[in-house]
């Protein structure tokens, strides 16, 4: 480095002071000088303070602190360890960006955070060579400018939001930046020198796998974080959430104090999320109006509960509860999981004079499409022992729509909830209104496994749904759902459609 800013010293001697190219050397020589090179903190690697400073920052999340605390213990055996690159995923607002900001906390490192989300060009990631008007460097060198030491936590936020366009792939940029083989040497096109990443601590965030390319997912070890459920949630706004906004506020726990039972009502009414993110809005709320009610003498304390708590937030939200009061004829009720948690999803089916066609609507995906069709023939061949009316199918058109229609949906998961709300459209059979579904379902009516089951039973017990039927293969997901939701839901285990057929329909 010494020698290069010597070359462009030299090189700015030479030149009227007052160019464009002096004012180019400058800057570059100003950037070498300011990022960091050897300057770096200290680890404070004792494990009990590590852990007191991640449960004071979290509630929960055992298992990601868990390995926060290993990768501590192992630093502190072998001095240096290269890697592992973390990747926390989950759906927003359950705290990945803030976990990764207490990991550097607890680390006693300083933290710098990039967000990759619409980062299309990779010059972005690397620079631009210098021969560019205005090129500066990459946003990671730049990160380390303002860490300014050189074992930062670094935090790639929104990993899974990156595009690539004709402008580059800054996918492959970041490869070599994530690759503890490769990374001692990054280069960036403005800074030209090679420059060691090897000490930083890099974290990554991702709402969902699926967007994040494979070569980059092989590089980094992932931690998943799911949605929190009722209790947790209470005890997050009871000890971190409130308390935080409180005292941001200039309040005290003397002049506003917040009822469990009304923390329980924003929780059902006026959120309906994976995380807590609406929650904490919910709770800043609060502190504002009542804030107000001090400050302009009203009252010297704010009791909020349950019975007053509209005056604060306005009308509920949402309902508590099944949305469907009644049990309906051609609607099942599916579970679906999106990035941003599970949900609940209404499929519904109506049949009218036609030829026999098959519409599908509610922007579906392919895989999405194609096991309507499967769900379709398999009534189609088993017509007579379903009590339909094979004259009916012929001269008939169905239709299913699955709502919100604006809201591409996909994936194989609901077949079995699609087969269902048709049988029930078909023989003019309800469907049970506490019974949610989620399966695959072949030709043959078997019933194949699916993904996502722990956040899609949250999302049920959200919902208010009694029993959910799953694929007899996802039997052993059952041991990652917490137990205050499995103690309010009747888990039915099936193979077959007959068997959910069975459980769902209401028989008259
Ligand atoms: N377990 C928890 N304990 C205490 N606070 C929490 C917990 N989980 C989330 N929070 C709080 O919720 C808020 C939102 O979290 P954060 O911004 O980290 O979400 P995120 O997972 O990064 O979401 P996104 O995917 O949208 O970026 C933060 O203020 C965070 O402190
Ligand atoms: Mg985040």
């Amino acid at each position: 480095m010494k020698e290069k800013i010597e070359k462009e010293n030299d090189r700015l001697e030479k030149i009227p002071t007052a160019s464009a190219e002096g004012g180019v050397i400058r800057t570059y020589v100003d950037w070498l000088l300011d990022i960091p090179w050897t300057k770096a903190t200290e680890d404070d690697l004792d494990i009990h303070h590590a852990e007191e400073v991640l449960d004071e920052d979290h509630y929960g999340l055992e298992k990601a602190k868990e390995r926060v605390l290993e990768y501590l213990s192992v630093q502190k055996l072998v001095k240096k360890l290269k890697g592992p690159i973390l990747c926390l995923v989950g759906p927003p607002g359950v705290g990945k960006t803030s976990l990764a900001k207490s990991i550097a906390r607890a680390l006693g490192r300083e933290v710098v955070r990039i967000s990759l989300g619409g980062v299309r060009d990779e010059s972005e990631v690397r620079g631009h060579r210098r021969t560019y008007v205005g090129a500066m460097p990459g946003r990671i060198i730049q990160g380390m400018k303002n860490a300014g030491t050189v074992n930062p936590v670094f935090i790639l936020d929104e990993i899974d939001k990156m595009a690539s366009d004709f402008r580059g792939d800054p996918a492959s940029a970041l490869l070599e930046v994530l690759d503890p083989e490769q990374n001692n040497s990054f280069s960036d096109h403005y800074i030209e020198i090679p420059y060691d990443l090897s000490k930083v601590m890099f974290v990554t965030t991702a709402n969902s796998t699926h967007t994040i390319p494979r070569p980059l997912l092989d590089r980094m070890e992932l931690l998943h974080i799911s949605g929190y459920t009722e209790i947790e949630k209470l005890h997050i706004a009871q000890r971190y959430l409130l308390p935080k906004k409180i005292k941001e506020h200039g309040l005290t726990e003397e002049t506003m104090e917040v009822k469990e039972d009304a923390l329980i009502e924003v929780i059902r009414r006026y959120t309906r999320e994976a995380g807590v993110r609406n929650l904490e809005r919910e709770m800043a709320t609060l502190c504002r109006k009542s804030a107000k009610i001090i400050v302009s003498g009203d009252k010297e304390e704010v009791v909020i509960s349950k019975e007053n708590l509209n005056e604060f937030l306005g009308k509920p939200r949402f309902r508590y509860g099944m949305a469907e009061s009644e049990d309906q004829v051609g609607a099942a009720t599916g579970l679906a999981w999106t990035p941003v948690g599970g949900d609940t999803l209404t499929i519904e089916v109506s049949t009218f004079t036609g030829k026999g066609k098959l519409i599908l609507t509610g922007q579906l995906g392919d895989v999405m499409k194609e096991s309507a069709q499967a769900a379709f023939s398999y009534i189609r061949s088993k017509a007579e022992e379903l009590h339909i009316d094979p004259n009916f199918l012929d001269n008939n058109d169905i239709h299913i729509h699955v709502p919100e229609g604006a809201i591409p949906k996909d994936g194989p998961s609901a077949g079995i909830t699609m087969a269902t709300a048709l049988i029930s459209s078909l023989t003019g059979t309800p469907v049970s209104k506490t019974v949610g579904m989620t399966g695959e379902i072949t030709l043959r009516g078997r019933v194949l496994p699916i993904g996502g089951l722990k956040e899609k039973t949250l999302a049920a017990h959200r919902a208010g749904l009694k029993t959910i039927i799953i694929p007899k293969e996802n039997e052993k997901d059952l041991e990652d759902i917490p137990d205050s939701v499995k103690q309010d839901l009747t888990f039915v285990i099936v193979e077959h459609l007959d068997q959910v057929l069975e459980k769902a329909l209401v028989r008259q």
